[in-house]
């Protein structure tokens, strides 16, 4: 049966029922459906929305089709995606030392957010395409693996997420929780937290669109029995100080040492601790002092330095610092001035400007340049403090990114400083 019956009960608000969403996917998943067909069926869910009946059957279609993994460890973690965001580099390894196992499938950098692969390609020799059994070895043997999405989970969600993508149908709460949850359900760790991050360098700007995001996958992970706790946190500022690919390595080992910027420790521990909630039952502040102790013992450090040496990554290179530049440039406080706010995601394009980012996914990513920006929202910095550091190929690229970075930033009096943490939502609740 064809589909357009479908596209016209979403059209007309009249739920499908399970028999239709499964015919509809399953027709995503073998091509039989055409680009044109779909993009229709999705613009009609955009202006007309899905029930949440209809979502959680979407999602569990999207996750099945295709080859479901065995869970191969106990804890997931997923981010929505923002400026200087790196904490799976930190939060993969410290839930190992912790006794968990992270297997985690990550994505590319596009736009004006990173991807965690990128920075792991940063580490000259880490591998990130390894076979199944290859990582069930190692988090068997670790506790951790980082590697690329296959392509065999939820591949109506590839299909579907490209469409979106020129159709204007990505910003849709049933279609990007469907999206999320299905590769996220696919994969199959029952232990999972969402970051979902919030603000003007996020793809959610507001927390109220946000909190409806982080109930609808909560729902979804109780509908299939899944422990799930959602953080919303704040993108109104770039987490921690370095953006790009190995400053952003250099960064997380940094607080992998006990140093390094105190937003992200607190983020990373903050999460680590809703894992060690879900998988263990262990009482929230107990869990944080726990995830606290194997940052400071270096127990997580040692932990990461395991993970890079499996994955073929040069531990020494690590260890020295990975290489950055090679033009550097300076940017200094000429008076004394207060942070009002940041254009998180004006931040973030200086990064793509410098090439740490791709505009598409077939773009090739620059390793070593990005920068240090050492701004925060309600700070004061005396005449001659060091503002931002930029790493670049070229000295009209340093000078470009100088002049994006200072029209990013508002000096003055700010009105509030925005938490970390803006809400949490969970299925234990
Ligand atoms: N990330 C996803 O995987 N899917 C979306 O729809 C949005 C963000």
């Amino acid at each position: 049966m064809p589909v357009l019956d479908l596209i016209e009960k979403t059209r007309d608000g009249v739920p499908l029922s399970r028999e239709d969403i499964d015919r509809l996917v399953a027709g995503i998943v073998d091509n039989r459906w055409p680009d044109y067909q779909l993009a229709a069926w999705l613009m009609a869910v955009v202006l007309r929305g899905l029930t949440d009946q209809e979502t959680f059957w979407l999602t569990g279609a999207m996750a099945e089709m295709g080859r479901p993994h065995p869970a191969l460890g106990d804890v997931d973690k997923h981010s929505t995606g923002g400026v200087g965001d790196k904490t799976t580099l930190v939060l993969a390894p410290l839930v190992a030392a912790l006794g968990l196992r992270m297997a985690k499938m990550s994505g590319r950098g596009l736009g004006h957010t990173g991807g965690t692969l990128d920075k792991l390609e940063s580490i000259p020799g880490f591998r990130v395409e390894l076979p199944i059994d290859a990582i069930r070895r190692q988090v068997e043997q670790i506790g951790v693996a980082v590697v690329a999405q296959s392509r065999e989970l939820a591949p109506a969600d590839r299909r579907l997420y490209a469409l979106r993508d020129v159709t204007g149908t990505v910003n849709h709460p049933a279609l990007i929780a469907s999206s999320i949850m299905s590769k996220k359900l696919a994969a199959g760790t029952p232990n999972l937290v969402l970051d979902v991050k919030v603000g003007n360098g996020a793809f959610m700007t507001e927390l109220r669109d946000a909190n409806r995001l982080a109930r609808l996958m909560v729902d979804i992970g109780r509908y299939y029995g899944r422990r799930m706790t959602v953080l919303m946190t704040t993108m109104q500022q770039p987490l921690g100080w370095a953006i790009g690919n190995a400053v952003e390595v250099n960064e997380a080992v940094g607080v992998l040492r006990g140093e390094g910027p105190s937003d992200l420790r607190e983020e990373v521990v903050r999460l680590a601790a809703e894992l060690l909630h879900l998988a263990k039952g262990m009482p929230l502040a107990e869990a944080e002092t726990e995830a606290h102790q194997a940052l400071q013992s270096g127990r997580a450090w040692e932990r990461f330095i395991q993970w890079v040496r499996w994955q073929g990554g040069d531990v020494a290179a690590v260890e020295a610092g990975l290489p950055l530049g090679p033009v550097t440039r300076v940017w200094r406080a000429e008076t004394r001035v207060t942070v009002q706010s940041l254009n998180t995601r004006a931040i973030g394009e200086v990064a793509l400007m410098l090439g740490a980012g791709r505009h598409r996914l077939e773009d090739a990513v620059n390793p070593a340049v990005g920068l240090h920006c050492y701004l925060k929202t309600g700070r004061t910095y005396e005449a001659g403090d060091v503002l931002a550091v930029v790493y670049a190929m070229t000295e009209t690229a340093a000078d470009d990114a100088v002049k994006k970075l200072t029209a990013a930033v508002t000096f003055g009096e700010p009105e509030s400083v925005p938490p970390l943490v803006l809400g949490r939502i969970s299925t234990e609740e």
